[in-house]
């Protein structure tokens, strides 16, 4: 059984006092839910703050980027040991905003993965997806394939059970266009048989693959019933405590 997982990417929005204030807010209302893996993820200013209110409850946290060097002189970055000493155990890698606004490449994408995992305790949410003229070019497959499969070069396949996919259509994101049940299970399918090549099909049938762009309360549900849909990373619908706990608590 894949535990479906609801992780909100709060991106560049919420001060530590906000993010302190949603989480004090959210952990009253979903604090001991087990059946779902909640993860939040502030920036990086509000993790460890974020971290002291979400002690001892069943939310977890993660960081929206990291760097693959341990310390030195990288001005701006951040290591995986600092994000697990920030109370971290997930981190979003590959974004489709750190792609396109600070020219993140799949070459990149598999240096933090490797980096993630071989510290270990840090799991990456990789994200993968194609943008509207590549969907209407019908290169959807394709670029979604290069994607997993340079991002996840060299991989073991005993790490690969360690990492979470999302699967999100750049044409999705923050539009209020949300890919229809058909559409994403097309491509998380895809996705899995893509995995199975690299790992292994019992290894693909472990990994968790999350639909991410415009996923709201009102268009949970038929996600959630597509056989390889295990969760969402969700940005806009995730800011609110109201409709981050509808969606955690999906139907
Ligand atoms: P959205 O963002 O839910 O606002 O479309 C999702 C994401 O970018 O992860």
């Amino acid at each position: 059984m894949r535990k479906p997982i609801i992780a909100g990417n709060w991106k560049m929005n919420k001060t530590p006092a906000e993010a302190v204030e949603f989480v004090s807010a959210l952990k009253e209302k979903v604090g001991s839910v087990t059946e779902r893996e909640i993860v939040v993820c502030p920036v990086f200013n509000a993790l460890v703050p974020v971290s002291g209110v979400i002690k001892g409850t069943s939310i977890k946290l993660g960081a929206q980027n990291v760097y693959w060097e341990d310390s030195g002189a990288f001005t701006g970055e951040v290591s995986v040991s600092m994000l697990k000493a920030s109370g971290c155990e997930f981190v979003i890698i590959g974004h489709s905003e750190r792609r396109l606004y600070f020219h993140e490449t799949d070459r990149t994408v598999n240096k933090k993965i490797k980096k993630s995992l071989e510290a270990g305790g840090l799991t990456p949410i990789v994200c993968v997806g194609e943008r509207l003229e590549e969907r209407e070019n019908n290169t959807t497959f394709k670029v979604v394939e290069t994607q997993v499969k340079e991002g996840l070069s060299g991989l073991k396949p005993d790490d690969m059970n360690k990492l979470v996919i999302a699967y999100e259509p750049v044409w999705a994101i923050g539009t209020g266009r949300t890919a229809t049940p058909e559409q994403a299970e097309e491509v998380h399918a895809f996705i899995r048989k893509t995995l199975s090549g690299i790992a292994g099909e019992d290894v693909s049938n472990e990994m968790r693959i999350l639909y991410g762009g415009s996923m709201k309360p009102e268009n949970i549900s038929g996600l959630m019933k597509c056989e390889n849909i295990d969760g969402g990373l969700v940005g806009g619908a995730a800011l609110k405590v109201d409709s981050f706990v509808k969606l955690i608590n999906y139907e």
